[in-house]
């Protein structure tokens, strides 16, 4: 069984700055819920019993986000709306959430390894808040029947433009057992383009054993000065543990910067039963504008560009 996640939120998110002074960038909305919650939702589908969110300064509205809200409750009851906030209410009812503080944003390895003391000596479940997943079966579910059945790490991964490998931890690959499942020869972070192993870049979704936490203990600084988690996972492979990828099926939306949150915002209306048509009418609507706008192009592109937004 993996019944614990760890959820990596100790990042200063400057990628979303200014509006993440204050408000964490996992706090940011996917249309009406914030992304942490869509992660936690994988997790309670995939068996996760306990979150272990890993956090820093300003993040303590994640806190709040996950908790009981009497008031709230009382005022949505009156007024015949508690549909409005049910998921998350079944989610607070029904899981743990423990919260640890990073206390230097060392990196992602670096997070991990706070949340050692609350794991022990059993096989951990990674999300990065950052990869959001939609489709039709929860990610992490098919990475931990491959944990429980090979007795083996796993990563997921995906397919990702060659010129684009140099952004991603990338596996080389030992052995291909169905189009989507392939044990894993060599991790190796963000390498360049005539090193990478493959074009199969992991993603944040991992099952990792308990050994883990050594490893990353012995660390050093890797790649961009940071405690790099695919480093740790590479030593786990040399140190003779077994580990599988696991190809995602549906669409991943990197919503660590602006762009990929706007796009997931956009793709999830669009698959909104109640808001779809809204959202593709609107779309459509800015099409022919956009026709309009591509005939005056030139003399756009100073306004547009100048607007203070
Ligand atoms: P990122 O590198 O994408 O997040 O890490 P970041 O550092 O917050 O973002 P930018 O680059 O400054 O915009 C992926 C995940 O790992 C967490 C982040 O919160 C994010 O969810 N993380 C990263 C930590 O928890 N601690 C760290 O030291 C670094």
């Amino acid at each position: 069984m993996v019944t614990k996640a760890i959820i990596p939120a100790g990042g200063l998110g400057t990628r979303f700055l200014p509006a993440t002074k204050s408000l964490p960038k996992e706090m940011l909305p996917i249309f009406d819920k914030p992304a942490i919650q869509y992660i936690v939702e994988e997790g309670v589908k995939s068996g996760i019993k306990s979150f272990v969110v890993v956090t820093g300064r300003n993040k303590s509205v994640i806190e709040d986000h996950f908790d009981v809200h009497p008031e709230l409750d009382a005022f949505l009851e009156s007024k015949n709306k508690s549909e409005l906030i049910e998921g998350i209410s079944k989610i607070v009812a029904t899981s743990n959430f423990i919260y640890v503080r990073q206390k230097e944003p060392l990196g992602l390895g670096h997070a991990v390894w706070s949340a050692k003391h609350v794991i022990g000596n059993e096989p951990v479940a990674v999300f990065l808040p950052d990869d959001i997943i939609m489709g039709k079966t929860a990610t992490m579910a098919q990475l931990v029947q491959v944990a429980l059945q090979e007795k083996c790490n796993v990563v997921a991964v995906q397919e990702v433009p060659m010129e684009d490998v140099s952004r991603y931890g990338i596996i080389g690959v030992r052995k291909q057992f169905s189009p989507n499942l392939f044990q894993v020869k060599e991790l190796v972070e963000k390498p360049r383009v005539s090193d990478a192993p493959s074009n199969l870049a992991i993603v944040g979704r991992y099952v990792l054993s308990p050994k883990i936490f050594d490893v990353l203990e012995q660390q050093h600084i890797g790649t961009g000065g940071e405690i790099q988690l695919t480093d740790a996972i590479q030593e786990l492979l040399l140190s003779g543990e077994k580990v599988f990828a696991v190809k995602i099926q549906g669409e991943r939306y990197d919503t660590g910067h602006p762009m990929g949150l706007l796009k997931a915002n956009i793709d999830y209306a669009l698959r909104h039963p109640r808001h779809a048509e809204t959202i593709l009418a609107y779309l459509k609507s800015l099409d022919k504008d956009f026709v309009v706008m591509q005939g005056k192009a030139d003399a756009l592109a100073k306004p547009v560009g100048s607007l203070v937004l």
